[in-house]
């Protein structure tokens, strides 16, 4: 069993830290990216409070193989859309740009793609591994204005980490 429960008093820097202590843990010797994906989702839920949207999407192939989009992969919440083209959405943004999207008000975002009506503000972390975005980490919270640059800031340590793992 694994218990990774944080003290929810703690800054917003400090339980990004132990996020990332505990994804490192949890994926240093498992070379099955779904696995580390689906086990990184699940601690995400357990360290920030309030989510209701939590995973990855990866690059893959188009339908027709031609091309890449951001396709659904693990994650904790409600079912969601499947495939994203880079540069649609929250998602698309942060794919195609290869920076983070910190949106205080989904509803305020052009394009936003609602897989979620209870979504309100959102954070989306490009991975990168060399130079190449491979997937994007999706953070969603019911109510406008809930990530700050220290989730922003967590969050990029994640991908940083993840990235030769998944
Ligand atoms: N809102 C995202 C789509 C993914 S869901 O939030 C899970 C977007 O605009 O790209």
């Amino acid at each position: 069993m694994y218990d990774f429960k944080p003290d929810p008093a703690l800054d917003a820097a400090e339980i990004h830290r132990q996020l990332v202590e505990a994804a490192d843990a949890l994926t240093a010797d498992e070379p099955d990216g779904v696995a580390n994906m689906a086990n990184v989702a699940a601690l995400i839920w357990e360290f920030l409070p309030d989510l209701n949207w939590a995973g990855f999407y990866r690059a893959a192939p188009t339908r027709d193989g031609a091309d890449s989009e951001l396709v659904l992969g693990p994650f904790v919440g409600r079912p969601a859309c499947i495939r994203i083209p880079f540069g649609v959405g929250v998602c698309g943004a942060a794919a195609q740009s290869r920076a983070a999207q910190l949106v205080p008000d989904v509803h305020a975002f052009p394009g936003h793609i609602a897989c979620d009506a209870a979504s309100r503000s959102e954070l989306v972390v490009p991975v990168l591994r060399d130079g190449a975005v491979i997937a994007v980490i999706d953070l969603d919270r019911p109510r406008p204005a809930r990530f700050t640059e220290a989730d922003a800031a967590g969050i990029e340590a994640l991908a940083a980490l993840l990235a030769p793992r998944i």
